[in-house]
């Protein structure tokens, strides 16, 4: 049998979702569905798909319906039962049984506090981080590759995606060295900096393999970009002590943080649903004839 590498995964999900009010003013932005699906539930089923057991969420206020999504529901599930639905209530059900562990970010003071808040439960194993707003296109298969990656080095790897010059502002920038197909070393890392600052147009996306010690790093970090404490700058700190990978993603990834991107998801993963693609598709073509 396979030795297991990566058994846990962390999803930091206590944003405050400004970009979306107010649809976010009373329910968590993870909770937004792209077609039928919440958008955490990609990124858990991703997880889910590498063999991924314990399921870490780092959550924060108005985020319960989060815990109630991956629980049990069993109203729901009586009601579906009196009407014979019995695939629906599998469907609903299907991550209850899983390992889900709940920790409250009480303050939002960035992306690096909120790995850091998980440090009790992953305790000194490795572990994947899924930014849930990042979404990778179902049948693409980057953690997989990722996890490979980390068997094989035995050190962080971060998934990186080629960004136009002008958008390096948005991302977590690195300086690579190419050692072999799509996998960098990487040698410096720069958190949102302009486009004259910036070491590349390699940009890291929302998917992290990460090491234990990052959390010494984590926790001794003075504020970054934004004021906030950066996952970014706590790795830039890990490279002192070992090596970090880049692993280049040539796939379909939509940034549903953002208005437009959530739309590209919706629109092109609505193509992909086996019941709606057809009719959809007709719609679209109808719609684009009358634009
Ligand atoms: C975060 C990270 C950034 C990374 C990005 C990917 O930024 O801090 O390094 O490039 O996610 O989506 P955020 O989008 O939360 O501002």
């Amino acid at each position: 049998m396979s030795k297991k590498y990566i058994t846990k995964a962390v999803f930091p999900a206590a944003g405050l979702g400004t970009r979306f009010l107010p649809a976010t003013k009373a329910s968590p932005k993870e909770m937004l569905p792209i077609v039928d699906i919440p958008q955490i539930e990609y990124a858990v089923e991703e997880a889910l798909g590498c063999d991924i057991e314990d399921f870490i969420i780092i959550t924060g206020k108005n985020k319960r319906a989060i815990e109630d999504h991956f629980d049990f529901a069993l109203e729901l599930e009586e009601t579906l039962s009196n009407k014979g639905k019995q695939k629906l209530i599998e469907q609903v059900n299907r991550f209850s049984e899983h390992n889900f562990a709940y920790i409250r970010q009480g303050r939002p003071l960035g992306l690096g506090h909120a790995v850091l808040c998980a440090r009790p439960f992953v305790q000194d194993e490795p572990f994947a981080v899924l930014l849930s707003d990042d979404i990778i296109d179902p049948d693409d298969t980057l953690l997989k590759v990722m996890v490979s990656h980390y068997a094989e080095k035995q050190s962080p790897v971060l998934a990186l995606m080629e960004v136009p010059p002008q958008d390096v502002d948005k991302y977590g920038i690195v300086r690579a060295e190419a050692v072999a197909d799509d996998l960098f070393r990487i040698t410096d890392l720069v958190e949102k900096p302009s486009p004259e600052e910036a070491p590349s147009n390699l940009a890291i996306i929302g998917r992290y393999i990460l090491t234990s010690d990052i959390f010494e790093h984590l926790q001794h970090l003075n504020p970054g970009a934004g004021g906030e404490i950066q996952l970014t700058d706590g790795i830039k700190s890990l490279l002192s002590k070992r090596p970090v990978f880049g692993c280049l993603f040539r796939g379909k990834r939509y940034d549903a943080g953002d208005k437009l991107g959530f739309l590209k998801a919706t629109t092109e993963l609505a193509l992909k649903n086996p019941v709606l693609k057809d009719s959809f598709r007709k719609y679209l073509i109808e719609l684009t004839g009358r634009l």
